[in-house]
């Protein structure tokens, strides 16, 4: 079994086809098997010939296999942080599962008790025989791993391990990003496939807008892909507000392809923006998490999220899912336009297959944003700023904080500060700057030097190894050099556990906030 994305699998497999072995499918997954069998052949048991294999591996997942031999040998490992293993003992019988929900359905004949389970860390890894269980780290070191008790209303309630059901849906982004990606993408022919987008390669050529529609995080999930279809797809395309769709009077045709993204799939504005569009004759898809919602049964296509159920008020992963699926939507649709080229889509296609480890990196150390975090948790105004493609993450990252920790936030633009809000800079306003080593970074560097100017106290996510703008802002944090493709999923992640912190520093209900819902359903 195999949970996640082996990001050298080309090299591994043309080496292995050149030492003869013969694939019989197109997964990374396949390379597994291929690569035990190396490690057996050269005189190691089935344990270490698993080990072999995991130590060939780049990338973030979760392996488990089993000898074919009379022993029965099975062998579990995790690597980085996308893949999720964990091992429970029930009524005699060990096993294996990827998450807490997966042995709901084995426990229930026991509702009464707790459970003990282990939750692998990365490089950790399990053999199973008919007598015992041991666990072992990649050099075969023995690890004393303790059980840990789970209650049954935890398991009933889903929340596994965490304390907030957002902090484990921050956590399971890695997980669902590989998810989005994984039957979408061919690494060999280094193209997408998206067998749920119903529209005709003829239609597609023939659309002269796009129009993206949402509301809330779902709304700037669409203002971020609005950039990626006019980049990648080289189509005109807008983003809108569903509440405000119906009365802006677009111009809405049969060669408009309007898309609609939520989570939900049931909020109205967004139900009454898609009944607008197919009365104007529009093509119509939705990106959407909730499969036989309204918005899947209105749309001709639904491109699903592949989020898993989200139950936090404040959307986390669904924002991720949204982004990831509309990029690789805005790849499909410029791949058919012959907007983006084979080499161009070779490396788009490549720098996706990193991003849940590098995501999943980023999560194994959460603590990094806490001082952040306390630091803003002491002030009453926030301004989010970011530039080109970081701009709605900005706005995200306002909604995120004052949603759930009821502090007053703004994303703007970092370059209309200037044209007003830099009025309200004092020493009672922070601002959070998403300043990234990237094309405009000089731009968002001008502007932190404006706000310090002016007594402002500046946080900034930085990219690590910027000690010059580190030492200048009042406090950093810092993300990996990633490529600008990936730099709003991986700008996110920082923001959402900022607001995740700052709202536990306040005594917040995280997952509850006040007068929210989590569906939307009335205008
Ligand atoms: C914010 C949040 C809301 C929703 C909005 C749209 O964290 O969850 O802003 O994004 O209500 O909901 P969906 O995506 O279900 O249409």
């Amino acid at each position: 079994m195999h949970n996640g994305i082996i990001e050298n699998f080309l090299d591994l497999k043309k080496k292995l086809e050149a030492e003869g072995h013969i694939f019989a499918s197109q997964t990374d997954s396949e390379v597994i098997p291929h690569l035990i069998e190396v490690g057996l052949s050269k005189g190691n048991d089935f344990e270490e010939a698993f080990r072999y294999m995991a130590r060939q591996l780049k990338g973030s997942q979760a392996i488990v296999a089993l000898s074919q031999s009379p022993e029965r040998v099975l062998c579990g490992i995790r690597l980085g942080y996308a893949g999720g293993l964990l091992i429970a003992n029930h009524k005699g019988e060990t096993i294996l599962g990827s998450a807490l929900p997966a042995m709901v359905p084995l426990f229930e004949q026991d509702m009464s008790s707790s459970h003990e389970v282990v939750f692998l860390e990365s490089e950790e890894m399990v053999t199973v025989t008919r007598s015992n269980t041991i666990y072992q780290n990649l050099d075969g070191h023995m690890l004393g791993k303790e059980p840990v008790s789970v209650a049954v209303s935890d398991l009933s309630s889903d929340k596994g391990n965490y304390s907030h059901f957002m902090l484990k849906e921050i956590m399971e982004q890695p997980d669902v990003v590989g998810a989005t990606f994984k039957e979408r993408e061919d690494f060999y022919n280094k193209t997408i496939s998206l067998s749920d987008f119903q529209i005709s390669d003829a239609d597609v050529l023939n659309l002269t807008r796009v129009i993206l529609v949402g509301c809330g995080t779902s709304l700037h999930a669409a203002q971020v892909g609005r950039n990626w279809i006019e980049e990648f797809a080289g189509i005109p395309a807008s983003a809108e507000s569903a509440s405000e769709f119906r009365y802006n009077h677009l111009t809405v045709d049969s060669k408009t392809l309007v898309i609609t993204i939520g989570q939900s799939g049931e909020t109205a504005d967004t139900i009454a923006a898609m009944e607008h569009a197919l009365s104007k004759g529009a093509r119509l898809i939705t990106i959407c998490n909730s499969e036989g919602s309204q918005a899947t049964r209105i749309a001709e296509s639904t491109l699903n999220m592949q989020a898993g159920l989200e139950i936090g008020v404040a959307s986390t992963k669904t924002f991720l899912a949204s982004l990831c699926t509309v990029l690789i939507l805005a790849m499909y649709l410029g791949q058919i336009r012959g907007a983006l080229n084979s080499l161009q889509m070779g490396v788009l296609i490549e720098n996706l297959s990193t991003l849940p480890r590098i995501l999943g990196d980023l999560l194994g150390d959460t603590g990094k944003y806490k001082d952040l975090a306390q630091i803003i948790s002491g002030y009453d105004d926030l301004l989010f700023l970011g530039r080109g493609t970081h701009v709605p993450i900005a706005y995200e990252g306002a909604l995120k904080l004052k949603e759930i920790s009821y502090i007053h936030a703004e994303g703007y633009a970092a370059g209309e500060m200037k044209h007003g809000p830099i009025a309200l800079i004092d020493s009672n306003m922070a601002t959070l700057a998403l300043a990234p080593k990237y094309q405009l970074y000089d731009k968002m560097l001008s502007n932190i030097l404006e706000v310090k100017a002016r007594d402002g106290m500046v946080a900034a996510i930085l990219t690590e190894g910027d000690v010059e703008l580190g030492s200048r802002v009042d406090v950093a944090a810092y993300i990996p050099p990633v490529p600008e493709s990936l730099l709003p999923m991986v700008l996110t992640i920082p923001l959402q556990l900022v607001a995740y912190y700052v709202a536990l520093a306040k005594g917040c209900d995280v997952d509850k906030p006040r007068n929210l819902a989590k569906s939307v359903t009335v205008e």
